[in-house]
């Protein structure tokens, strides 16, 4: 069996060592030059020749350094006769940019893919990418977990009598009824329309949150826009109670904070898939080493990944 040698870029070096304790296997060190010109230059300071290589990097602000970071990485590991360059994006930022929904706009999701795989990435390992189709994007074979497990283990520890899980939009429904499924809840989603990055619109809510207690669950919070749309349609179809749930808590423009002022949102919930600046009483942050690493071990050994992480 070939060796396996885990590096990790600089976005989220505690959760890259996280995983390499879950795995028991040590954290190779990595030297990053930044030259004067601003031009970016890294060395893996170990062994990769014939080596399983796995690049930990989340695509987090500031995502454009990071993805070079990323890239460079991947080159020097090809460079180095990697056997394997595995990258492991936690966070996959540019899966939103994934159609042509205006007149001459680029296509990130599909180029940052093309990208990847030409500095030399073999497989991706990621988590809850925007859309599943975004998995179309790569011409490498990626293994697309989710956070659903991780959320619904600390949602069963509340008392779920009167809950109801509620998707901001239909794109997320598939998802949130899964997770609803997972509870023994029923679902509900929001028709939301997208106006801009810091405007949506949800003009209904199809389903029965009056009363209830309610888990929003989304993919990413990132201003909070859609959240906080929703909660004003809560609000005015009578939920009782809301608690916020999603697998990328990136929170720009403050967003945790503005969101944990809300008195009726009870708890705001997300995974460690980024690298969390604020903390909050209301918030709690769930570990994906542990998924990510058995992903890891798993495919280093050859073995289903998927028989793992079913819907
Ligand atoms: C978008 O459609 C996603 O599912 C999320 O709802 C969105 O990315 C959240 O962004 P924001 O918090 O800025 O509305």
């Amino acid at each position: 069996m070939r060796e396996i040698a885990v590096f990790g870029g600089s976005s989220h070096p505690a959760l890259t060592a996280e995983i390499c304790a879950h795995l028991a296997v040590p954290q190779r060190p990595v030297l990053l030059k930044r030259f004067a010109n601003d031009c970016l230059e890294v060395q893996l300071q170990s062994n990769c020749r014939e080596r399983d290589v796995f690049i930990i990097q989340s695509l987090v602000r500031p995502v454009q350094e990071n993805l070079v970071e990323l890239l460079l990485m991947a080159d020097a590991a090809r460079g180095a006769s990697a056997a394997r360059v595995n990258a492991v994006i936690p966070h996959y930022a540019y899966a939103r940019s994934d159609k042509k929904d205006a007149p001459r706009i680029s296509i990130g999701g599909r180029l940052v893919a093309d990208l990847l795989v030409t500095a030399g990435v073999d497989r991706v390992l990621t988590l809850n990418l925007h859309s599943p189709q975004v998995h179309g994007f790569f011409s490498v074979p990626v293994d697309h977990l989710h956070a659903l497990r991780e959320l619904a283990a600390h949602f069963r520890q509340r008392d779920l009598s009167n809950a109801v899980v509620v998707s901001p939009d239909l794109g997320y429904a598939k998802s949130a009824a899964a997770f609803a499924r997972r509870l023994g809840l029923p679902v509900a989603a929001g028709a939301k329309e997208r106006m801009s990055d810091s405007e949506v619109r949800i003009a209904a809510i199809i389903g029965d949150v009056a009363g209830r207690d309610v888990i929003v669950l989304d993919d990413e919070i990132s201003r909070g826009t859609t959240v906080f749309e929703l909660l004003d349609r809560l609000r005015e179809q009578g939920a009782r109670s809301v608690a916020v749930a999603c697998t990328h808590g990136l929170f720009a423009d403050n967003a945790l904070d503005k969101l944990a002022a809300a008195d009726d949102v009870t708890e705001i919930v997300c995974t460690n898939s980024a690298p969390l600046e604020a903390e909050h009483p209301k918030l709690t942050v769930l570990s994906v080493a542990p998924a990510l690493a058995e992903a890891i071990s798993r495919i280093h050994n050859g073995e289903s990944v998927s028989s793992l992480f079913d819907h």
